[in-house]
Formats: structure tokens, C-alpha cells, sequence
């Protein structure tokens, strides 16, 4: 499968939102990367859903939404409304997880689960098969613009092995610091949909930065 794009609207500038997300539906990418925020599962508050509606109403790309919340079962009915068509909880925060996943699913989303960098892949050994995405993050959730962790790699391997013998059309999305320069090397680890928040939205070019990794060139490592 070719790899999909999702740019992160977090980096977008909130003052123009409908200007940028109509710069996205321009522009190659597959996905729109929607992150929330709580200030208590994550140190940051982002928006909620008057916003994520709001970005509905001009999206032509369906919107992927990553919960940083604690608690997310009390919100995912309010998200599907909102206009979500794929919902990301985090693993460290649902004690039911399988229960979490059938009712995304049931709600007619795609069901990710997200892993925070210290979590190892391990723990999805038994939930696998029902999942439509797994998302590594390569940050510690809660801001943009942070530097890469590269221990990313072994676990992009990790779930992609994973993923090989047990569920081969999971999507396996990779967020936080990605952008040209690694790009190439995480689609090679087993990454196949990327989040980019500032390598999109900080580049004179948005769109050719989204095309630049949908196609990217290879990139000499310094
Ligand atoms: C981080 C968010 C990311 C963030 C990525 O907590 O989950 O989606 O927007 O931003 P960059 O690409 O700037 O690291
Ligand atoms: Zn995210």
C-alpha cells in the first residue's frame, strides 16, 4: 500500500483555519490529523468539539482523531458527531481497552490505539486482530515541534512484525517529528501513514511539503 499523509492541524494558525484546511484539501494529503487535548492525560489543551466540527464542515479528507484524554469512552459518541472518521485512544489510559475498540467500531469509526514512547508493542499481543491502526508516537504526547525519539524505529519493527503475522492491513501511523529527512527511513521500519505537524505548517510551501512526503526523495543522512 502506498503510504498516507495526515497533516496535523495543531500546527495550523487557529485564526485561519478554514484558509489551511482548505489548503489541505488542495494538497496530496490522505488524512487530516485532529489532536486533542485535556491538560490532564497531556500537559497541553488543544480544542475540543465545537472545533473539530468546525473543521468538519470544510473538510474534504476525512479526519483522524487522536485523543490525548483521559477517559475517552465518556467523549467517543461526541467525536463520531463532531465528524470523526477514524478515533485514536491511548492504550495507558483504558483499562478496557477491548471494549473501548468494539465501540469505536460500533459508532462505524476506524479504531486506533496509540502508544506512548514508553510502552512497548508487547501489549497489543492480544488486541491486534481487532484493530484497524496502530499509532507510534515518536514524542511524548502533548506539543508540537518536538525533537524524534529514535528508539521509533525498533518499535515501527516491532509492530510491523506484529502486524505481519497477525492483522497485515493494520494502518501503522507514526507521529510527532516526522518530516523529509526521516521519512524514508520510517517507511522502510514499517510506518505507512505519517503525521506532520510543523514540517507541513512551518515550510514556506505547505503543500509542497505535504507533496515532498507523499513522494519522497531519498535524503542524505548528515
Ligand atoms: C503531539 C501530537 C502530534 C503533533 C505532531 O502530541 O500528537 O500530532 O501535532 O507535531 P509535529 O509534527 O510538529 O511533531
Ligand atoms: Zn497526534
Amino acid at each position: 500500500m502506498k503510504h498516507l499523509v495526515a497533516p496535523s492541524i495543531l500546527a495550523a494558525d487557529f485564526a485561519n483555519l478554514q484558509r489551511d484546511i482548505e489548503m489541505i484539501n488542495n494538497s496530496q494529503a490522505d488524512w487530516i490529523h485532529v489532536d486533542i487535548m485535556d491538560g490532564v492525560f497531556v500537559p497541553n489543551i488543544s480544542f475540543g468539539f465545537p472545533v473539530t466540527s468546525a473543521v468538519k464542515k470544510h473538510a474534504l479528507k476525512p479526519l483522524d482523531v487522536h485523543l490525548m484524554i483521559v477517559e475517552p469512552d465518556r467523549y467517543l459518541k461526541n467525536f463520531k458527531d463532531a465528524g470523526a472518521s477514524g478515533i485514536t485512544v491511548h492504550y495507558e489510559v483504558c483499562p478496557n481497552l477491548h471494549r473501548t475498540v468494539q465501540y469505536i467500531k460500533e459508532l462505524g469509526c476506524r479504531a486506533g490505539v496509540a502508544l506512548n514512547p514508553h510502552t512497548p508493542v508487547a501489549a497489543l499481543d492480544d488486541i491486534i486482530g481487532d484493530l484497524d491502526m496502530v499509532l507510534i508516537m515518536s514524542v511524548n504526547p502533548g506539543f508540537g515541534g518536538q525533537r524524534f525519539i529514535e528508539n521509533t524505529y525498533k518499535k515501527l519493527r516491532d509492530i510491523k512484525e506484529l502486524s505481519s503475522r497477525k492483522n497485515p492491513n493494520l494502518f501503522i501511523e507514526v507521529d510527532g517529528g516526522v518530516d523529509a529527512h526521516n521519512i524514508n527511513a520510517l517507511i522502510e521500519a514499517g510506518a505507512n501513514v505519517f503525521v506532520a505537524g510543523s514540517s507541513v505548517f512551518s515550510s514556506p510551501d505547505p503543500t509542497a511539503a505535504i507533496a515532498g512526503l507523499k513522494d519522497p526523495k531519498p535524503f542524505p543522512r548528515s
